[in-house]
Formats: C-alpha cells, sequence, structure tokens
C-alpha cells in the first residue's frame, strides 16, 4: 500500500457541526483525521497516511435522537461538538 506524508492533521472539514438523526443500535464510526469524503463519518482514508496517530471513533446510542458531531475535528469530547470550533474560526479569521 502507498502511504503519504501526515501533514496538517487533523484536517478542518467544517467550522460548525453537522446535525445527524442517529438510530438506536447502530454503531457510528466518526471520522477524527478530518480527510474522510464522507464526513462526518470515517471511510478508512486514515489508512493511506504514514505513521497515523488519529483513528475513528466508534459510537451508539440507545435511542433515536439528533445528535451535533464535530466536523472541525478540534473536540475535546470526540465525536460531539463541545464549541471548540468556535476558537477555530478565531483562528481562521486571523490571517
Ligand atoms: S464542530 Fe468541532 S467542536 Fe464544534
Amino acid at each position: 500500500m502507498e502511504t503519504i506524508p501526515n501533514t496538517d492533521l487533523p484536517r478542518i472539514q467544517a467550522c460548525e457541526p453537522i446535525a445527524i438523526s442517529v438510530e438506536p443500535g447502530k454503531v457510528y464510526s466518526w471520522c477524527s483525521c478530518g480527510l474522510t469524503l464522507k464526513t462526518p463519518f470515517c471511510d478508512s482514508a486514515h489508512k493511506n497516511i504514514e505513521g497515523m496517530p488519529y483513528r475513528s471513533v466508534k459510537v451508539q446510542f440507545e435511542t433515536a435522537q439528533e445528535v451535533w458531531f464535530c466536523q472541525c475535528k478540534q473536540t475535546k469530547t470526540p465525536p460531539f461538538c463541545d464549541g471548540s470550533h468556535n476558537h477555530v474560526k478565531a483562528d481562521l479569521n486571523k490571517d
């Protein structure tokens, strides 16, 4: 398998969370590296990165509900948005 260098990860996919209606019992695999094309969920893109420190975060719910998944990849409570994207926005606006 060909690998590419690990730089600038995790990649910010969006500076806002995304609401997903989850089903009870289903396993959701959240992307923590930001390389997925199926945001916010893992598509195994991390497997192509040399020395990749990020792995998907698996989560399951007991009830159907709306969940806000992080897309900025800076959350301290993965896979859920904790408001850290507000700091990402501020940092992006500095340049
Ligand atoms: S979108 Fe990442 S913390 Fe809110």
